[in-house]
Formats: structure tokens, C-alpha cells, sequence
């Protein structure tokens, strides 16, 4: 049986070989296949989620949940979810129904890409291809994280992450952009304007003062002129 040019064995390969370029601990295709849980969890998801696809949603939930018991991964059968994801790990790790999920993400234990429990619809996370999130990460509601983000362990993230950058913390903040410091990219704490213009302004007029005093010190404005003494 072949789907978009492959077939089923070749899927498999690909599958079990993205994971072994990524776990440097997997000895050989037969140790992930029979021994990971991460690969175990999304197989089950794949045939789940056929399921869910056809309207057999009782079926999809009984697959998911077996899986759950064997595995400690819970994965929604209604989350999409792209080739090449790799749960390392995976105890805890749980996946919302709206959750989406691009190609080539790993994810470690204890991840919750889930809802704050204020969304209605789509209230899960998008993660774009590329994404690793950290181990005891949550990613909580609708928003979307970009293409080659990663996650730190531990952090909260609540709001958009973009692409290529590094999110840590809780609530999570955006430390790395492209490896560089956010710092110098700070859209938000910039200084206001108007102000900065009065104090270059301000700095002038004493500068002038204090150049007048010098050539006429016999003016009232040198002896009572607070700026003229600085
Ligand atoms: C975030 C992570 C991916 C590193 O990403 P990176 O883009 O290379 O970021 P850096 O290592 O340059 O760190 C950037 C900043 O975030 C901080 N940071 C890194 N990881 C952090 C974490 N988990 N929590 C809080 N801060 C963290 C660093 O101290 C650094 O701080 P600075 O800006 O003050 O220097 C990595 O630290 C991480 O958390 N990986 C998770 C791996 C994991 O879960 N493994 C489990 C295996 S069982």
C-alpha cells in the first residue's frame, strides 16, 4: 500500500530513523520500534485518529486511552499531527484535541500542549515543523509557535513564540532570537520620544547658557540661571 508516493514500510523507516538521528541513546531501528513509548504513543494516534477521521469517534477515544494506560502518553485522536514527531520519553505527556503539531517536533516528558480552560473551538496550541519543547513544559491555548522554536523544560508559555527564537520561564519570555539576545529587537520598552527630544533640547539650552556667561558675566541670566552653573 502506498500513500503520497511511499509505502507503509518506508513511512515506518522514515519514522524510526528521524528518531534515531535525534536520540543519540537509540542503538538500532529494532530498539526503537519495539522499546519506545514516544513511538508506540504516535502509532496508536496514527490509527486513532483514522478513526476520529470517519466519525468513529468512540473507537479513536477507546484506541487513545489504551494507549494512554500503556504508555503514560495521552494524545487526542482529533489533534493533527505531522510526520517525524518524537516523544522522548513521553510519561505525562498529554495533547489536546485542537492541538496542532508540524513536522520533525520532539517533545519530552511531561509536555502539556492543552487550553486555559477560557477557549472554546480551537483552544490548543499550534506548533509549527521543527519545534522542541523541554521536558515539564506547558503550552496553554490557541496560539501558535513558530517554525524552529524551542521550548525550554520547565517554562509556561501563554503567548505566541516565534519562529526560530527561545522561549524560557514562567509565564514564558522570548530570551533568543536567531541566537541573538531579544535586547537590542525590545519594540516595547523603547524610551519616549518626546523625552528623549526634551533632554537633548534641554542639554543644548545649557550648553548655550553656560557659552553666553562666559562671553557676557555681566548678565542676570549667569547669576540667578540654575543651568548656567552646571
Ligand atoms: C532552552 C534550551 C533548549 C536551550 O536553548 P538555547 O536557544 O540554546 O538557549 P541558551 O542555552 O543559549 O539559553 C538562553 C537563556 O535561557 C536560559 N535558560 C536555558 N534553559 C532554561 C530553562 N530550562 N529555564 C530557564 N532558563 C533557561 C539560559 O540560562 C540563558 O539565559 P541568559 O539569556 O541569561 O544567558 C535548553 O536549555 C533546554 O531547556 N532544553 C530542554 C531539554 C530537555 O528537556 N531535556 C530533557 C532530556 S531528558
Amino acid at each position: 500500500m502506498r500513500k503520497g508516493g511511499l509505502s507503509v514500510f518506508d513511512r515506518l523507516k522514515e519514522e524510526l530513523d528521524s528518531i534515531m538521528e535525534r536520540d543519540p541513546a537509540a542503538r538500532s531501528r529494532l530498539e526503537v520500534y519495539f522499546l519506545y513509548s514516544g513511538f508506540k504513543a504516535v502509532r496508536s494516534y496514527r490509527r486513532a485518529n483514522w478513526f476520529y477521521r470517519h466519525n468513529h469517534k468512540f473507537i479513536a477515544r477507546w484506541i487513545s486511552q489504551r494507549a494512554r494506560r500503556r504508555t503514560g502518553i495521552e494524545i487526542h485522536p482529533g489533534a493533527t499531527i505531522g510526520k517525524g514527531l518524537f516523544i522522548d520519553h513521553g510519561m505525562g505527556v498529554v495533547i489536546g484535541e485542537t492541538a496542532e503539531i508540524g513536522d520533525n517536533c520532539t517533545i519530552y516528558q511531561c509536555v502539556t500542549l492543552g487550553g486555559t480552560g477560557k477557549d472554546h473551538g480551537k483552544r490548543h496550541p499550534t506548533l509549527g515543523n521543527n519545534v522542541m519543547v523541554g521536558s515539564g513544559a506547558k503550552i496553554l491555548g490557541p496560539f501558535t509557535v513558530g517554525d524552529n522554536a524551542r521550548v525550554a523544560a520547565g517554562a509556561v508559555v501563554l503567548d505566541e513564540v516565534p519562529p526560530n527564537s527561545t522561549a524560557v520561564g514562567v509565564p514564558a519570555r522570548v530570551v533568543r532570537v536567531n541566537g541573538q539576545k531579544p535586547s537590542s529587537l525590545d519594540q516595547i520598552h523603547v524610551g519616549d520620544p518626546v523625552a528623549l527630544e526634551l533632554c537633548r533640547l534641554n542639554a543644548e539650552y545649557d550648553k548655550l547658557v553656560k557659552r553666553m556667561c562666559d562671553l557676557h558675566p555681566e548678565l542676570r541670566l549667569c547669576s540667578g540661571g540654575e543651568s548656567a552653573n552646571k
